[in-house]
């Protein structure tokens, strides 16, 4: 099994701590090591090869730093001159993994998810790993617990293809609250983890099939690539003609050879303010409290500090967040919403 991570994510729902040049893949932000490092130390050490990492050629260094860091050498580091979704980014690493060790199953991870409990994460790998040798490509389900609108679903079908592997009926990507609170009470759906494990041969078969024009120009930028140091710069001549497009929607939706593990092991993608304050340890109010702050009569609420005195009083549901240059002050109820202030920032520089 070869990893593949995804570290090409922007991760704006986390702004201001979030930035463009230190995005939060690169962040010890529930741990002492970033999600990446992470995201690599959590995977089961047998049978496992070098990873390929792909990422955002502004990031370089900072992947250089962190694997050494932790002393890992990866089979890769690949450069994006720019984020063209998961698709292109799956396809690169996949004719890499076969140029490189050939056809073995790679198991695609985005940079920046939770999973405390490994041993059941190591559990579903296996099974996994099972049906991806056998020519399905794998994604892996979590069973919901809250009405998510972040996530997309997936409905698994009863065909129970092998011992927990079940075949899938329909794809949602991020539905509204009453359609997510809808799926959450039938109990027929999982989240789309963002995780997925397939044979690189099979998936680029499947991407060929439906999006061919991914196919092709993630090609022809990967036959096109150049050294520069260790790592690798896809062309970007050729890149600039890729569609930008997700997996889930160039192949996962259209593919008859998508199947569902599913994964109760403590997942949680860290997309907002709301999930990682969900993910962090809590004083008895259920307040959240990093750096230098004071809470007084306050429930619920996230308060982090890195420069200066943060200070609570009154005030329920409510995100705070300070850095050297931003303060944000946010309804955790509207945590999505983090998104369109960076947007309109963007679009005022
Ligand atoms: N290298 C690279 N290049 N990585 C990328 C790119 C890219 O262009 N775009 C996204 N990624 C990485 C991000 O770093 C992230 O870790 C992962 O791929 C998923 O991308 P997101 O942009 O975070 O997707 P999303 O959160 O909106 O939705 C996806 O993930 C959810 C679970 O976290 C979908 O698969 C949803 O269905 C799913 O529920
Ligand atoms: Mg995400």
């Amino acid at each position: 099994m070869i990893p593949v991570i995804l570290s090409g994510g922007s991760g704006s729902r986390l702004w201001p701590l979030s930035r463009k040049l230190q995005p939060k893949q690169f962040i010890n932000l529930v741990s002492d090591s970033s999600l990446m490092q992470d995201t690599l130390s959590r995977l089961p050490q047998d049978n496992l090869s070098a990873p390929v990492i792909v990422c955002n050629e502004a990031h370089r260094f900072m992947v250089r730093e962190q694997l050494q860091d932790m002393g890992v050498t990866a089979n890769s580091v690949i450069l994006e001159p720019y984020g063209r979704n998961t698709a292109p980014a799956v396809a690169i690493a996949a004719f890499q993994v076969l140029e490189s060790v050939g056809d073995e199953t790679m198991l695609v991870l985005p940079a920046d998810h939770v999973i405390r409990e490994h041993e059941e994460f190591h559990a579903a790998l296996q099974l996994a790993e099972t049906a991806a040798e056998k020519g399905q490509l794998v994604l892996f389900g979590i069973t919901p617990n809250a009405p998510e609108t972040g996530y997309g679903y997936v409905k698994s079908d009863s065909n129970e293809i092998m011992q927990s592997v079940f075949g899938v009926d329909r794809f949602v990507e991020k539905p509204d609250k009453e359609t997510a609170q809808g799926y959450l009470e039938s109990g027929d759906y999982f989240w789309n983890s963002g995780m997925f494990m397939f044979r690189p041969s099979v998936f680029l078969e499947q991407l060929a099939l439906h999006a061919p024009d991914i196919y092709d120009t993630s090609k022809l930028a990967f036959e096109r690539k150049a050294k520069d140091l260790e790592f690798w710069r896809i062309d970007e001549g050729t890149f600039a003609f890729c569609p930008d497009e997700s997996i889930d929607i160039a192949v996962m939706e259209q593919t008859d050879k998508a199947v569902v593990v599913p994964l109760d092991a403590g997942w949680n993608d860290v997309g907002s303010w709301s999930s990682l304050w969900a993910e962090r340890d809590k004083d008895d109010n259920g307040n959240v409290a990093i750096g230098d702050t004071q809470i007084i009569d306050t429930h619920n609420c996230y308060a982090h500090s890195t420069n200066r005195l943060v200070s609570m009083i009154g005030v329920e549901d409510v995100v705070v967040v300070e850095t050297k240059d931003a303060v944000m002050v946010l309804n955790k109820n509207k945590v999505q919403d983090v998104k369109k202030a960076v947007k309109s920032l963007e679009a005022q520089h």
